[in-house]
């Protein structure tokens, strides 16, 4: 068995162990949740439930958005939630609305699912078979902040997940600004990462040369982060392989979803969305 990295679409990742399970990272926005992560589940993996769904931060857009109708869609199979301590306070300031009325929805069907809900930080983890989930952020200092001192507690402790399974592993951060990246990865005893979700928020890349130095991806899932394409070029990474096959010619990314499969040590495209889509409309 093998373990599948599917990179859905944006930042959102199904991960499929050797074991048969299925782990979600991010929700997109509720329709994608539904027509997107939804039919992909059931068609394309012909699995009915998710082990787990992680998020990084209550911030609706691409991130916590889709939790609640995707909990719902399935009906409460989800076994595990995982999450930061900061939801949004509603604080008019710094709050987009649809962040709280969304993170209201999600907290609705966790209850009425009754669904285990961990909250973490850096320095937990979970197993899952051979597979491991180390949870690399927030640091302490950004796990419980002052929500009266910062004006962005959400993308600050912000959750990165490292998952790896023998020598293979892959690396996704939430919306930390670069030096809340940095930090997370200068606190890692091991920063590399076989392929590495590029972070950023919007347009607006949250890593540097060095810090892609550090962590040293064989491949990279870019994203639309624009910036990110230049990184990769300048220091010589060897993206071309996901973006040389007909799944990854879209420097956006948004109409495109690339599985990659570890298999015995190769990694293999297995298929692209123009399937996934066309079974979704059935
Ligand atoms: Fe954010």
């Amino acid at each position: 068995m093998a373990l599948k990295i599917h990179w859905i679409h944006r930042s959102c990742y199904l991960i499929e162990t050797p074991t048969g399970k299925v782990h979600c990272i991010e929700s997109l926005m509720p329709q994608e949740s539904r027509n997107i992560i939804i039919p992909y589940l059931y068609q394309k993996l012909g699995v009915y439930e998710l082990e787990s769904l992680i998020i990084s931060h209550y911030h609706f857009n691409g991130h916590m958005g889709g939790a609640g109708t995707l909990i719902e869609g399935l009906n409460g199979r989800i076994n595990n939630f995982y999450s930061t301590n900061v939801i949004s306070t509603g604080n008019p300031e710094t709050t987009y609305e649809p962040d709280i009325l969304w993170q209201e929805r999600l907290f609705d069907e966790l209850e009425k699912y009754n669904i285990n809900h961990e909250i973490s930080k850096a320095g937990d983890s979970f197993q899952d078979g051979e597979v491991t989930f180390d949870i690399i952020g927030p640091l302490d200092e950004y796990a419980y902040p002052n929500i009266e001192e910062t004006d962005y507690p959400n993308d600050e402790s912000g959750l990165d997940v490292k998952i790896s399974y023998g020598d293979f592993s892959f690396m996704f951060h939430g919306d930390k600004f670069k030096s809340g990246v940095e930090e997370v990865l200068t606190n890692m005893s091991d920063p590399t990462a076989t392929i590495f979700h590029i972070p950023h928020h919007g347009d607006v890349s949250r890593i540097d040369s060095d810090m892609l130095n550090l962590v040293n991806p064989d491949f990279a899932t870019p994203e639309q982060d624009r910036g990110a394409f230049d990184l990769l070029d300048d220091n010589n990474i060897d993206y071309h392989q996901l973006l040389d096959t007909d799944i990854g010619r879209n420097r956006e990314g948004r109409d495109r979803i690339i599985i990659k499969g570890y298999m015995d040590g190769n990694y293999n495209i297995v298929e692209n969305v123009e399937e996934v889509v066309r079974i979704s409309k059935i």
